[in-house]
């Protein structure tokens, strides 16, 4: 299967601990994230039901759902605490010319 990257948005437009929702142009919604200026992106919606993980709470590099308190790794999509069994999907990040770009296959 062919990889693709995405460019993003600009570094700038995400605060350090911070959380952003982005659409990509294949229409697939992302979470991207500013861990201490290292960029990391995840799936949007949480894998227990639909909910955005853009409005959980960050804490190191763990992301928590807003609705049940569910935590995921952010670095890895790893489910650290239920109510969600099955993992979110991570994607590979890199930095060109200051925009965050997504590699989503
Ligand atoms: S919807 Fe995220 S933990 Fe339930």
């Amino acid at each position: 299967m062919k990889n693709n990257w995405f460019k993003t948005i600009e570094k700038n437009e995400i605060d350090n601990e911070d959380v952003k929702e982005f659409k990509l142009s294949n229409g697939k919604e992302i979470a991207i994230f500013n861990l201490n200026n290292k960029y990391y992106a995840t799936d949007l919606y949480c894998s227990h039901e639909k909910v955005s993980l853009c409005d959980g709470f960050v804490n190191g590099d763990s992301i928590e759902c807003p609705l049940h308190q569910g935590v995921f790794k952010i670095s890895t999509g790893e489910v650290l605490e239920s109510p969600p069994t099955k993992n979110i999907q991570a994607y590979e990040v890199k930095i060109e010319d200051n925009y965050i770009f997504v590699k989503v296959s």
